[in-house]
């Protein structure tokens, strides 16, 4: 029995496993089957609380700071188990396509503009709102530094996203195969924190189903939003981006059992996964906070303010999200957005003429830039080191 019908078993059956049995096509169709809450990184997760127990984590970090480009061989010196499986994690895997793969890098370069703005704002707001992933970043080491971790965790969706993402030259290989060392040394390191134990049940995080939940909020969220936003867009252009993302998810580790094969399937399995993942914390809204605090200080002083930032957030996330991690309501600026943004994205795809669009829409946009400089020049600069320790208390 393939491991597509089994799973469909499992969950017409009802069994111990199967009411969160996955039960879409997925991208390689066929695998164990097993539940994806309780499968985690059985390649990487051994090494890597191997790398920090026996203290080789600081030396790793240093000659990983090197590696910066998919098409750099990987530096000298790396402890032999680390290599071989850096080796073999940061082949594509033999179902990618190239030339799929430039197809989408040239979707992102004509709509650089609403992927940018939802892969980084809108992306890192819906994130604040998954419960065990709040916690997770709030209570491993980078939570510590939220400045810091915004800057990280953008540079992802960049990496990925950017024209050469893929190329020699680009950096998607790298970062997912760094993340990927990242989760694992956090699914070893937050079982022994006493506030994961406290709030998260001291189980250990970032399972395959977590890592789909994830996966939905980058590329399901932002087809989502493109498709409410009237973008125009060809079959081609929807099929390449969703490669882009089978082959990410591929590169950070989530089976491709699990991976949705067509935009229906993730649909599917977006609406199986995300509502029971999602919810209100206490470390999202002190997230959220934070993170609007630093979006509203970036735009230009006078002209772009707090309240317009909690507007363009709100109308990013929707209402029950904001509502959520306390982003305020904005009697002025919420209808303002809600009724320019359209326009906005109309006026950009020309398909209406400059005056039928209301000036506020300008100031609309100018937001929209500032959030995305912010995650643009933040996420410049910094690496991705493997955490040794948890957030320090
Ligand atoms: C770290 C991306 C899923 C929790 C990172 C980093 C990236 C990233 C780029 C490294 C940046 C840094 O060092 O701060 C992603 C992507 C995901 C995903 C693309 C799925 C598609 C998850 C999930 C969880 C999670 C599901 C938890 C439930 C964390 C934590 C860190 C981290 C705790 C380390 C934070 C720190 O200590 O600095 N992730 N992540 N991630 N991620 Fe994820």
């Amino acid at each position: 029995m393939n491991g597509l019908n089994r799973r469909r078993m499992l969950l017409v059956g009802g069994g111990a496993l199967g009411a969160l049995s996955l039960a879409v096509p997925a991208r390689a169709g066929s695998g164990p089957g097993a539940d994806p809450r309780w499968v985690w990184d059985e390649g990487a997760d051994p090494l890597v609380a191997s790398l920090i127990d026996r203290g080789d984590v600081p030396k790793v970090n240093t000659l990983l700071k090197t590696w910066t480009r998919n098409d750099l061989p990987l530096p000298d010196g790396l402890p032999p188990d680390l290599r071989a499986f850096m080796t073999k994690a940061r082949r594509p895997p033999p179902w990618a396509d190239q030339s799929t793969l430039e197809a989408a890098a040239d979707f992102h370069r004509t709509k650089a503009f609403y992927l940018d703005l939802l892969n980084g704002p809108g992306n890192g707001i819906l994130s604040t709102a998954i419960p065990k992933e709040a916690r997770a970043v709030h209570y491993s080491k980078g939570g510590a530094d939220m400045n810091d971790r915004v800057a990280k965790t953008s540079l992802f969706g960049f990496a990925v996203g950017s024209l050469n993402g893929y190329r020699p030259a680009g950096k998607a290989v790298v970062t997912s195969v760094k993340t990927r060392l990242v989760h694992a040394a956090v699914r070893h390191l937050l079982p022994q924190s006493p506030h994961w134990a406290r709030t998260g049940g001291g189980e250990i995080p970032i399972s395959q189903n977590d890592m789909l939940v994830t996966w939905h909020t980058l590329p399901t969220y932002v087809m989502r939003k493109l498709i409410e936003w009237r973008v125009p867009m060809t079959t081609a252009q929807t099929g390449a981006y969703l490669h882009l993302w089978h082959v990410t998810a591929h590169m950070l580790g989530i089976r491709d059992e699990y991976i949705p094969a067509t935009w229906a399937a993730a649909d599917a399995q977006s609406d199986q996964v995300l509502p029971p993942a999602m919810g209100p914390t206490r470390e999202g809204v002190s997230l959220t906070d934070t993170l609007l605090g630093m979006l509203s200080e970036q735009t230009s002083p006078g002209r772009l303010n707090r309240p317009m930032v909690n507007a363009l957030s709100r109308y990013l996330v929707g209402d029950q999200v904001a509502d959520w991690n306390g982003i305020p309501r904005e009697p002025v600026w919420d209808p303002l957005v809600r009724s320019a943004f359209p326009k906005l994205v109309a006026f950009r795809e020309k398909l209406v003429p400059l005056p039928l669009v209301p000036e506020i829409a300008w100031v609309i946009e100018e937001a929209a830039r500032a959030y995305i400089l912010f995650y643009l020049t933040k996420g410049q600069p910094v690496g991705i080191d493997i955490p040794e320790i948890n957030r320090p208390t």
